[in-house]
């Protein structure tokens, strides 16, 4: 196991209908802003019951913050912030809104010449000692941002990392009730987001990270009984709680301590979101069976560690009990309603190679736990996947 600090500060406010507790939670002088994304937390009531949560304290609402959100729409809200002297931001919706609402947080605390390069600092925290205190209302149970430091803003229709230590959300609220009014695709999006959050840090070669490596196949393994359930039976919330729990972990940093970590297939399905506007968790399960096809050497110990005791395959050669794996891997995928092949998503196969140059423009051209995952890999991982 390699050296490590672990520090997670957000406080987790778990189980249905505990709104009146924003009251404790949000400072009563707090001038709040209040953002949400393009009309599902206003549709459906949440925004108004936020604010009656609120009480009396000043609240300015900002709404529009798109899926992959913009960084020209943030800058607004962050405009928004300084003239009315915002003090408190709370972000109600999926990632795309929590993200961006942690991009406020940081850039409400620097002058405008510095917001472009709160994006270019890679996966290095964003280098100023301030930003404003940020609380979520999470509504789509995905990317974990909720309980991490990371944001993935949309910039000239490229995505771009920005993380900090103080955008780890002071608190979060996790009520099942609020997802489900999620659509069905949303649903199995996110159980692939999740999943494969685990398998980024999971799936590398083993470092003696026991705890890690258990939580991990806990993870996985109560995605695949329960992303289904969810996916299938909106009323059942045993099944959706554990669902939302499990994303929440995957991405906390807990599972990722100490470990080599492998985040080759999120830095491709970036590329094919901004390109294609596939949504996020989609484009993981489009990459990563390939992603695994390709790097089935270099991965073999873990793969055969995740068919054991995550899907129980113990029977015949390592070469069959991989290729087992990988295919239960993406029928998993399959089965929520995922199309697994780009062929299908109306992009033509000569395509791929400016999915492969735009990637190099980006600087990602050593991916993998040990950079050595190259842009021919990257084509060939796309041909894979056609
Ligand atoms: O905009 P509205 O109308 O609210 O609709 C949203 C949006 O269209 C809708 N939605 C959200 N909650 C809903 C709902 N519809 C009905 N009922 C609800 N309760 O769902 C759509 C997608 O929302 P979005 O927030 O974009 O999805 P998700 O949570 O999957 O977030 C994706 C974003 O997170 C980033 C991605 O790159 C992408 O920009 N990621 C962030 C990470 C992080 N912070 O750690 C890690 C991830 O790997 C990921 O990259
Ligand atoms: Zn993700």
């Amino acid at each position: 196991m390699n050296k490590f600090n672990f520090f997670n500060p957000t406080q987790i406010v778990f189980g249905r209908d505990r709104f009146d507790e924003l009251d404790s939670l949000v400072p009563k002088d707090a001038k709040v802003l209040l953002t949400y994304g393009g009309q599902s937390a206003k549709k459906y009531g949440t925004v108004d019951r936020v604010l009656s949560a609120l009480k009396d304290r000043v609240v300015i609402e900002f709404g529009g913050i798109e899926a992959n959100p913009k960084f020209e729409t943030l800058v607004k809200a962050t405009e928004v912030v300084k003239k009315e002297g915002v003090t408190f931001l709370l972000a109600v919706g999926g990632g795309s809104v929590m993200d961006g609402t942690k991009f406020i947080a940081l850039a409400s605390k620097v002058s405008e010449d510095k917001f472009e390069g709160l994006l270019f600092n890679g996966f290095t925290p964003a280098p100023q000692d301030e930003a404003l205190p940020l609380g979520c209302i999470a509504t789509l149970p995905a990317t974990g941002s909720e309980m991490n430091a990371g944001a993935v803003i949309t910039y000239k229709n490229q995505k771009y990392p920005v993380m900090s230590p103080l955008t780890f959300p002071k608190f979060s609220f996790l009520d099942s009730d609020l997802t489900k009014t999620l659509p069905q695709e949303q649903v199995a999006n996110g159980v692939a987001d999740a999943f494969i959050h685990v398998m980024e840090q999971y799936l590398t070669y083993p470092s003696n990270a026991k705890i890690q490596d258990r939580f991990a196949e806990g993870i996985l393994q109560t995605l695949i009984e329960d992303g289904p359930i969810t996916y299938n039976d909106y009323e059942n919330v045993e099944a959706r709680e554990n669902f939302i729990w499990s994303a929440t972990m995957a991405l906390n940093g807990i599972i990722g301590v100490g470990v080599p970590q492998d985040w080759s297939t999120h830095m491709i399905g970036h590329e094919l979101t901004s390109m294609y506007g596939i949504a996020h968790g989609r484009t993981l399960a489009i990459v990563f069976p390939s992603m695994l096809r390709e790097r089935k050497v270099q991965k073999k110990e873990k793969l055969l560690q995740y068919a054991s005791r995550v899907w129980g395959i113990n029977e015949g050669s390592e070469e069959e009990r991989i290729e087992l794996v990988i295919q239960k891997t993406e029928e998993f995928f399959n089965s929520l309603g995922i199309v697994t092949k780009l062929s299908h998503y109306d992009i033509k196969q000569d395509e791929l190679d400016t999915v492969v140059s735009n990637m190099e423009k980006m600087g990602l051209t050593a991916l993998s736990e040990t950079g050595d995952l190259g842009l021919s890999e990257v084509k060939s991982i796309l041909e894979q996947a056609y």
